[in-house]
């Protein structure tokens, strides 16, 4: 399967949802940066200053990738989508990660009228309802974006394709471990923190420790947002994708 994530905003969690919520959850997907300056810590492959005819090669190369389109090239691919017709056709599906605030809203609103102009159908594109605060009915949050949808149905809107506010995020942000494999982690900090000799090192173990109970709480909210985006219907083999076959 071959995803794009993008966002002509910055800082709606392009990278996050490909690095947590995405990659781990297709096996063998590798995450691939399209970032021109400050490409994130932890992801395999960076095309910095890409061609969009090396991408398109590349994805020919692959078989699960998901491709994490940096703000500062998205008006770039668009332009060369138009350009090279039809080659939104090598993604399955465009996942567009969004936020609460009105101009990130709006943003979102015009990366998803790009995408429908260079020709991707309603159903290969799909929202992300990011920085989720249960203390707001998410309709309301997101009123701006829901309400252009209802009027112009171009993207799968899935109330349940939501991923809320936690401190985890930053937490991890220059780890290279995604959360799921965080949260695998069995080791026993208790009995390390007991036995650490100094106290820096009892802190570095109690940070690690947090993180972790930190994951164990996302991971299930990552589950569910990932079933509810169905990306199941993009393989022939469901067993490729891992929440959907079980
Ligand atoms: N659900 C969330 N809760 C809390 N913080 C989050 C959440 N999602 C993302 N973040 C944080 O928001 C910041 C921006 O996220 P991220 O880097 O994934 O955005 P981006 O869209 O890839 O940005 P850019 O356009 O700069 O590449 C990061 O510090 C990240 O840790
Ligand atoms: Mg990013």
């Amino acid at each position: 399967m071959k995803l794009a994530v993008i966002n002509f905003s910055g800082n709606v969690g392009k990278s996050t949802v490909a690095r947590h919520l995405l990659a781990p959850r297709l096996p063998g997907a590798r995450v691939i940066a399209v970032e021109s300056i400050n490409a994130d810590e932890g992801q395999e492959q960076s095309l910095r200053g890409f061609q969009f005819g090396e991408l398109q090669e590349y994805l020919q190369a692959v078989d699960d990738v998901v491709v994490d389109i940096g703000a500062s090239n998205v008006e770039e691919l668009m332009r060369l989508m138009h350009r090279y017709r039809e080659s939104h056709e090598e993604f399955d599906c465009f996942i567009v990660p969004t936020v609460p605030p009105p101009k990130q809203q709006q943003d979102t609103i015009a990366t998803l009228a790009d995408l429908h102009a260079v020709g991707v159908l309603p159903d290969r594109i799909q929202i992300v309802f990011n920085m989720v605060d249960d203390r707001e009915p998410l309709e309301r949050a997101f009123h701006i974006l829901l309400s252009f949808l209802e009027q112009k149905p171009i993207a799968l809107a899935n109330t349940d394709c939501r991923v809320g506010v936690n401190e985890v995020y930053a937490r991890v942000g220059g780890m290279s471990a995604d959360l799921a494999e965080i949260a695998r982690d069995e080791t026993d900090y208790k009995r390390l923190i007991a036995r650490a000799g100094d106290r820096q090192e009892k802190m570095a173990l109690g940070r690690r420790l947090a993180t972790r109970r930190l994951a164990r709480g996302v991971v299930p909210e990552l589950d569910a947002c990932f079933a509810a985006l169905n990306l199941g219907r993009f393989v022939s083999d469901d067993a490729d994708v891992a929440g959907v076959a079980s």
